[in-house]
């Protein structure tokens, strides 16, 4: 049966926007109301909510899942991805070892159930400091640059050469949400700045400093300002621990870079005004986050850095014990 969310009525428009522009939508199944409830679709795991499951009525549209139009072993069936990535018109699948051998079909398969795919890639990881992908071309044609569109803007992106995540589109809305007029943000692992970018669209930051390791990640940033038609945003190429010293207390600092940001969090409390937040990512074993939010405390004040932590969501599964985290940081 086909997994979906159960979401109140008066969140059912918010939530499928959301839905839709983090790729996350079934298309090929109507919503269907329940009581006070929406049932929505989904293609894979939706960030803050339980999935269940329950029937649906096709819209009519092409193939509901491309797994049904794939040609290959019916003993390697059940190993088949059951979501994938869609990034602008690029398709990002991680194809198990055993189907190896037949990820040329799994391509062509997406892009048969999938309107508007131009290419597919296959993912073999998100390697070395500026984590980008390691990406095959599977099926279909053209590079992996494209254009992404999350929540009205279009984000200029080549996931071949700039971290991006369309998953977190959520996170970028509900950071965006909390941004009050005016105030300074640095996000220091910017990529190609798609925090800036929402936040910018959604809310009135005075300006948002984006920094990157990775000179593509400006390029790139560049742009979508240009694109978006957006002027609050400094795009940065270097170290985010250097650069930050150069730039003005901030209301708020962004840290996505969930497995070594927590090293940086000493210069970002140095850096954010007193009541000010920093959105700290952090990936880790689920059984050890309360013991990393002890030691937190302990070795900032043993610095002399007062804060507390706000509160705590989880962003994505990343293995069977582990999840990446956002800690919103006050400083007190
Ligand atoms: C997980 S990605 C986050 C990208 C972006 N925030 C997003 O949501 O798409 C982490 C980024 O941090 C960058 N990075 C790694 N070390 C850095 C450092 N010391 N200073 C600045 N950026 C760094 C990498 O190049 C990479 O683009």
């Amino acid at each position: 049966m086909p997994k979906c969310i159960r979401v109140p009525k008066p969140d059912g428009e918010r939530v499928r926007g959301e839905l839709a522009a983090s790729g996350l939508l079934d298309l090929n199944l109507r919503i269907r109301a329940e009581g006070d409830f929406l049932l929505m679709p989904v293609t894979g795991d939706a960030p803050g909510f339980t999935a269940e499951e329950a029937d649906f009525e096709s819209c009519g549209r092409r193939i509901a899942d491309y797994r049904e139009c794939a040609d290959i072993p019916e003993d390697l069936r059940p190993t088949l991805p059951v979501s994938f990535d869609a990034i602008g018109d690029v398709a990002i699948v991680k194809v198990p070892e055993p189907l190896l051998p037949y990820k040329n079909e799994i391509g062509r398969a997406m892009m048969q159930a999938s309107s508007g795919i131009r290419t597919v890639m296959r993912d073999a990881g998100v390697k070395g400091e500026f984590r980008i992908r390691d990406l095959e071309q599977i099926a279909g044609s053209g590079s992996s640059e494209t254009v992404h569109k999350e929540f009205g803007l279009r984000i200029c992106v080549d996931p071949a050469k700039v971290y991006f995540n369309p998953r977190l589109a959520t996170e970028r809305r509900r950071v965006a949400s909390l941004v009050k007029q005016d105030e300074t943000v640095i996000d220091m692992f910017a990529g190609a700045a798609p925090f800036g970018l929402v936040m910018c669209r959604h809310a009135s930051p005075g300006r948002v400093y984006s920094i990157d390791l990775n000179p593509d990640a400006e390029v790139f940033a560049r742009r979508s300002i240009e694109l978006n038609r957006i002027s609050r945003i400094v795009p940065i190429t270097g170290d985010a621990s250097v650069v930050i010293k150069d730039l003005p207390d901030a209301d708020r600092i962004i840290m996505n870079l969930p497995q070594t940001a927590d090293k940086f969090l000493s210069c970002a409390l140095g850096k954010v005004r007193r009541g000010g937040t920093i959105h700290l990512h952090k990936m880790g074993e689920r059984a050890d986050l309360d013991c990393f939010m002890e030691d937190l405390r302990s070795s900032m004040s043993a610095l002399g850095l007062d804060m507390h932590i706000a509160g705590v969501s989880e962003l994505k599964t990343y293995s069977p014990t582990m999840s990446v985290y956002v800690l919103d940081i006050v400083k007190d």
